[in-house]
């Protein structure tokens, strides 16, 4: 898995620095690239392929789908850390991009990154159909957008704080997290111009796996220390964060994550042998520390 991920990690990099070596420099790109490159584990773009092995995909296409979704995810953490939200100084081990570059270079930076994933789902080299671009960015739009991760984001800090219902808290960890991940299980089937009905299954699939990735998120905010983690941990109570451990306690937000665990492996057995990347991914996900 570990190597898997240093493939996919290396590859997609690789995608990333020939696309913005195309552009007219600015001074945006070095953050923009401090952002992008300094380290992240690719888990995205990683499950991205595994639902591609199972579709047949093509590797370049994937990786290129990949890189537009890192784009949106490096964005989404820059912002994350910006004193206006979660007030984070350390981000993967270095400080974070508002701490190097000053607080309005990382906003700007960030937005640069949301908008350079649109250029790069609509790029010519990119050889999927138009019309199949066309379905990709308005999907990934609405994942990142104030329905996903835009959306997912103001209800985590509007409920902080606050007594939030389990449900409540499941949509924002949805919305922040999973929507995200949905699209990255969604894309492969875009792709193969899937009918609706099986689009909707690996869109579920995505927002339940994102869902365990935030919840993990939040165990390893509660257990692991900060220097294990590259960025600062045990704030989530301090912040008075909304999580299912806060509401549930700590055994029954394990119990929780089992649940929706078996319920992802009972769809996923539909597709015989070639789901086992996804389930390999999936138990990276829950086991991480970092
Ligand atoms: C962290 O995401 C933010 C969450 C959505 C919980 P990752 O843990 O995937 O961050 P990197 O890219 O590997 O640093
Ligand atoms: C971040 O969730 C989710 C995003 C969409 C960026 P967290 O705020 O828990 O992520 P970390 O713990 O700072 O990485
Ligand atoms: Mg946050
Ligand atoms: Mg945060
Ligand atoms: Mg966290």
């Amino acid at each position: 898995m570990q190597n898997k991920l240093i493939k996919i990690a290396k590859d997609t990099n690789l995608f990333l620095k020939k696309f913005i070596k195309k552009q007219k420099k600015t001074d945006l790109i070095e953050p923009m690239n401090y952002g992008l490159f300094s380290g992240g584990k690719k888990i995205r773009s990683k499950i991205l392929i595994d639902t591609g092995y199972l579709f047949k995909v093509n590797y370049k296409t994937l990786i290129a789908i990949g890189a537009a979704i890192e784009c949106i995810h490096a964005y989404s953490l820059i912002h994350d850390d910006l004193p206006c939200m979660d007030n984070d100084s350390t981000r993967r081990g270095k400080p974070s991009t508002h701490i190097k570059f000053g607080q309005s270079t990382a906003v700007l930076a960030g937005n640069s990154l949301l908008t350079m994933a649109f250029e790069i789902l609509s790029d010519s080299s990119l050889k999927i159909t138009e019309k199949i671009k066309i379905n990709l960015i308005k999907k990934l739009s609405e994942c990142s957008g104030h329905l996903g991760v835009a959306g997912g984001q103001f209800l985590d800090l509007s409920f902080e704080n606050k007594k939030i219902s389990k449900s409540k808290i499941i949509d924002m960890e949805i919305k922040k997290t999973g929507k995200l991940f949905s699209f990255c299980c969604m894309a492969p089937l875009i792709v193969k111009k899937k009918n609706i009905k099986e689009i909707k299954i690996f869109e579920r699939i995505g927002s339940d796996v994102g869902l365990l990735f935030q919840i993990t998120d939040d165990l390893i905010d509660h257990d692991v220390s900060s220097k294990m983690a590259g960025k600062k941990t045990k704030k989530d109570e301090k912040q008075g964060k909304a999580t299912l451990i806060s509401l549930l306690g700590y055994k029954n937000t394990i119990k929780y994550k089992d649940k929706i665990k078996s319920k992802i492996i009972r769809v996923l057995k539909k597709y015989g042998k070639n789901s086992k990347n996804i389930i390999e991914t999936l138990n990276y996900i829950l086991s991480r520390n970092k």
